[in-house]
């Protein structure tokens, strides 16, 4: 039967799930896309120090800038701006599709990628670049398409969301939850990219340009971190019925109804925020994630579900590569980014 030739470009706690899934699943994955999928080749920067726990060690190579001019498929969850989009802007113009878990990249150049994918008549999927295992990006490039989204508010950091949890629920002060989070291989070991809301920019700045059909980008993101939250302001937060939360707050602003008729634009920023008890995002506790949407036609959607880790992530990494896959085999691609309405971002509380 048919085959698809798929490659793998990293070989982290990602990427060693998907590599494992990809032959452990290998007949139902093949049943699903109607063409068998092949993992043609794994690039990795030091092959000796690659955890390759079922992972067959004659797949390694270091020579990604080959490996992705022989695949149809190319998986990246290399992570970071360089060397990986340099590899995924060349294997889509070798005419490989391409999924990406990398939300550093999509925030950074997102519309010379989905110019490239448009040129090259391929699929760039990146579900798991927001908030892991939740479908989120596939829901509002796909399924509310039609609808008119206004305001979508995410807890999109797990680290951070565990951290004020713990702050919350025993009364401890910033850093001993930190810590408590980097010992159960939450946080990093150098945490910055959590607390300092970076990480949930790039987040945000992802949902947003999807949300609002536009450009937006992590540096356009107006972003404040958890590190100036004390244990006082956590009580003083619950004694007001409420809880502490780092959101992701991406919305429209003007255009409307207002009698000063400003102009349409985006507003997009990260901040610990009071979030009432009874809202559903409230209820989000630990390490995990979620996202409330706000739709004219919708009303109120959420997403909650795991946000991090090897298998969580890989779920919605191999969605993809099913997704594109299909693709490939029926002909055609999913969806495309080329239509923008170009909304300027506007700075925070200017409407
Ligand atoms: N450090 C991130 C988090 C991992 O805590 O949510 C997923 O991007």
């Amino acid at each position: 039967g048919p085959v698809l030739r798929v490659a793998l470009l990293g070989c982290g706690v990602v990427g060693s799930e998907v590599a494992r899934q990809l032959q452990e699943q290998q007949d139902e994955l093949a049943a699903r896309v109607g063409a068998r999928l092949e993992l043609v080749g794994i690039a990795v920067r030091r092959p000796g120090r690659t955890r390759a726990a079922g992972v067959d060690p004659s797949l390694l190579t270091t020579d990604a800038d080959e490996l992705v001019t022989r695949a149809d498929l190319v998986v990246e969850v290399i992570g970071g701006i360089e060397p990986a989009r340099g590899l995924v802007l060349r294997a889509m113009e070798h005419g490989a599709s391409v999924v990406t878990a990398n939300k550093a990249l999509l925030a950074e150049d997102g519309p010379r990628l989905y110019a490239a994918a448009d040129a090259a008549g391929v699929d760039l999927y990146f579900e798991a670049a927001v908030a892991g295992a939740i479908p989120i990006v596939r829901p509002l490039r796909d399924s509310l398409v039609g609808d008119r989204v206004e305001r979508v508010l995410g807890v999109v950091n797990g680290t951070t969301n565990f951290v004020l949890d713990q702050m919350d629920t025993t009364g401890a002060d910033l850093g001993d939850a930190v810590q408590e989070a980097q010992s159960l291989g939450y946080a990093e070991a150098d945490p910055t990219a959590d607390v300092e809301g970076f990480d949930a920019a790039a987040k945000a700045a992802i949902i947003a340009s999807l949300a609002f059909h536009t450009r937006v980008r992590a540096a356009d993101v107006h972003r404040e971190g958890i590190t100036a939250v004390t244990a006082a302001d956590v009580a003083a937060a619950r004694e007001a019925g409420a809880v502490l939360k780092l959101l992701a707050i991406c919305e429209r602003t003007g255009g409307g109804d207002g009698p000063d008729g400003a102009p349409e634009g985006v507003s997009v920023r990260v901040h610990p925020a009071m979030v009432p008890r009874e809202h559903p995002l409230a209820g989000v506790r630990g390490a995990y994630n979620a996202v409330f949407v706000e739709a004219r036609g919708a009303g109120s959607l959420m997403f909650y579900g795991q946000g991090a880790g090897g298998a969580p992530t890989a779920s919605a990494v191999l969605g993809d590569v099913v997704a594109v896959a299909r693709h490939r085999v029926g002909g055609g691609r999913g969806s495309s980014e080329s239509a923008y309405a170009d909304l300027p971002v506007r700075p925070m509380g200017e409407a």
